[in-house]
């Protein structure tokens, strides 16, 4: 296919960087393709994050290369924890090699996947003099300044099928099941599904919990006939006395129960305030696996796309986010060093209340 218009960028370099998701192959291809067929750029992928390109761990990509990868979950390139602007000395080093390698290969841009560490590394390097282009990937949906990052929607659909299998197995046994999520810092995911999955109690970390309300909530339903109940659980949940605790103490009273995470924590809690026979399960990295929903490939394509259109424009600095049902860039200023939390007025919160579902408080 002919070239819509000249391209500003030539070569970019793109890779996919912190935890993996499903929707990142889907997004590499709506890049790579877009940048390819239409405005003819070079591509070069770059291994396992910013690990790769302090290591010069990079290599051309070709059509065949990002070519029936739309379904696939993980990534193609490889990914990494690497943040190279974390240690002073080591960190120096490491951000000279990525700005070495950036020139090295004669990048005009360089492409980043990935959530909010991704994202403000990103914007690191931007102050640094590299040209960057952020996209948002994360199953928390934490990333400040888009309405949705990719993977949220298939973790959604993935914690609530695990939820409905945990609810017939809950009504069978009259038991009350715990069921952890992801989410250190924000409780989007454990609030969707919990709503999906018809959650009793859904706990998330903006909201610190009493258990004594929860009792209330499940000794009432019980009052009601109903003999089971779902509770959901974001990993970073906390109770309102460990809200108060140093994180230190914290630390210490969570290793000192000897439990592995909040959800054995809350069952015990909720055994010992109700006497109702409890069962944790925690869902773990099961929610990043395998296959996008349809929803997140067509977000993924779209994000992709809009960012081959920066990149032809020259428009650098940015991260491609969903605004309303729109694409449009933001500056990477906006993501950078932040944590988009559920806000204490958010209407879903008002949502999962209407229907009778207590919010630990
Ligand atoms: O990508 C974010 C996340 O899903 C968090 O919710 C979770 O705490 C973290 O990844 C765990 O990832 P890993 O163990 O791969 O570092």
């Amino acid at each position: 296919m002919e070239a819509r218009e000249p391209s500003i960028t030539k070569t970019f370099g793109i890779l996919t960087a912190g935890g993996d998701c499903p929707g990142l192959n889907a997004a590499i291809r709506g890049v790579c393709r877009a940048a390819y067929d239409r405005y003819h750029m070079n591509i070069l992928g770059i291994t396992n994050g910013y690990r790769g390109l302090i290591d010069g761990d990079v290599r051309p990509l070709a059509p065949e290369d990002f070519s029936g990868i739309l379904t696939r979950g993980g990534t193609i390139l490889g990914t990494s924890r690497e943040k190279p602007f974390k240690s002073s000395e080591i960190g120096e080093d490491k951000v000279r090699a990525i700005k070495e390698n950036y020139n090295k290969h004669k990048l005009d841009c360089l492409v980043v996947l990935g959530g909010n560490g991704t994202n403000t590394t990103g914007y690191l390097l931007a102050q640094e003099g590299l040209n960057i282009l952020g996209l948002p990937k994360t199953i928390d949906n934490d990333i400040e300044g888009t309405e949705r990052s990719f993977g949220f929607h298939s973790a959604i659909a993935i914690c609530t099928d695990a939820i409905d299998r945990l609810h017939s197995i809950a009504a069978s046994h009259n038991r009350v099941m715990v069921i952890e999520t992801m989410g250190h810092k924000a409780g989007w995911l454990a609030l969707y599904a919990g709503i999906a999955g018809g959650g009793d109690v859904i706990l998330i970390p903006e909201i610190p919990y009493d258990i004594k309300a929860i009792g209330r909530h499940l000794n009432s339903r019980a009052g009601e006939g109903k003999s089971f109940s779902i509770v959901v659980v974001a990993e970073g949940a906390l109770s309102a006395e460990e809200a108060k605790m140093e994180k230190k103490d914290r630390k210490k009273y969570r290793m000192e129960t000897g439990l592995p995470s909040i959800a054995y924590r809350v069952a015990r809690e909720i055994e010992e305030e109700t006497g109702m026979e409890t069962r944790a399960t925690v869902l773990g990295y099961v929610q990043r696996g395998g296959i996008p929903s349809a929803s997140d490939r067509v977000l993924a394509t779209r994000l992709g796309t809009a960012a081959a259109d920066l990149l032809a424009r020259g428009e650098y600095g940015k991260m491609v986010a969903q605004l309303g049902s729109g694409i449009a860039p933001v500056d990477l200023s906006v993501p950078a060093g932040k944590i988009k939390k559920v806000p204490r007025d958010d209407p879903l919160l008002d949502t999962a209340i209407a229907v009778g579902t207590c919010l630990g408080v």
